[in-house]
């Protein structure tokens, strides 16, 4: 078996690599002058593990492309991030299903993901998806540092499974608070009855995008008299000012995965495709 790293996940695909002592097989990318994406497998390969997050729709094409280049072997095909996952379903008449487009353009023996943002878009696909969870891992990263009284804390109800499973990692409490949309890049949070004084707070999520949840919730918390607020999520998409809007907030430490390669991934997820793989 041979590993290949898509252009958006070259790191974590050699981390997969390495753990599981197997070799890279290497692919050229480039685009024409007209920006048209160009993909050649350069290794031969029979079987074969291609891994590309889809941060972005160039990433998409990338993963098709790839696909396609390696139709003679045997493919799985690995997602970290899987975009679109938000708009898995139609919320307002005459909306696209997003993620449902996108998954079944991807044909492949199986298909992992790593916390999809709602799995029954593992539904869409038209081959067998599975999804992992970094739950486990974040929580083992947690364990690692020196919290004070520590309690997580996820921004929605969509979150609060997360934050209780990697809140029970550590006999920590949790809670959810409540979160209303407003607009792409921004949000209204109510607290709860929430006692956070003199308190480390982790407040947990499956993604930071914009930023604008986690730092609407950092401020509030802050407010409250909490001690230190770390945020953590799986997916570190970071769009535009999101690290600094965080840090702006108030924010101690961003702890993130490396499922998207954004330079604050901390916690690998490379053991856990390893395993699955
Ligand atoms: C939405 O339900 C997700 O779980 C995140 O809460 C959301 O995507 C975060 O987006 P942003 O960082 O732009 O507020």
């Amino acid at each position: 078996m041979k590993i290949i790293g898509g252009p958006a996940s070259q790191l974590l695909a050699a981390r997969v690599a390495s753990e599981l002592g197997c070799e890279l097989a290497l692919a050229e990318y480039k685009r024409f002058p007209d920006g048209e994406s160009y993909v050649r497998v350069l290794d031969e390969i029979k079987d074969v593990v291609i891994i590309q997050s889809m941060v972005s729709d160039e990433d998409l094409i990338y993963l098709l492309q790839l696909i396609d280049a390696c139709s003679e072997a045997s493919v799985r095909v690995v997602i970290p991030y899987f975009g679109y996952a938000r708009q898995g379903r139609r919320f307002q008449p005459g909306e696209a299903i997003s993620a449902k487009v996108m998954a079944k353009t991807i044909e492949a023996d199986e298909i992992l993901t790593v916390n999809i943002h709602d799995t029954p878009v593992l539904d869409y696909f038209r081959v067998k998806a599975r999804d992992l969870d970094a739950a486990p891992l974040i929580g083992e990263h947690m364990q690692s540092l020196d919290l004070q009284k520590p309690i997580f804390i996820a921004p929605d109800e969509f979150a609060g499974s997360l934050a209780r499973s990697v809140a029970s990692k550590l006999g920590a409490d949790y809670d959810v608070l409540e979160k209303k949309r407003l607009s792409g890049d921004q949000v209204e949070i109510k607290a709860k009855h929430l006692d956070v004084a003199n308190r480390d707070v982790i407040i947990i999520d499956d993604m930071i995008s914009t930023g604008g949840t986690m730092s609407e919730a950092i401020e509030l918390l802050r407010r409250q008299k909490s001690k230190d607020v770390y945020v953590a999520c799986v997916h570190p998409v970071l769009a535009t000012n999101a690290i600094c809007r965080l840090f702006k907030a108030g924010v101690k430490e961003i702890i993130a995965t490396d499922t998207i390669d954004r330079g604050v991934g901390i916690i690998s997820v490379a053991p856990l495709i390893a395993g699955a793989l």
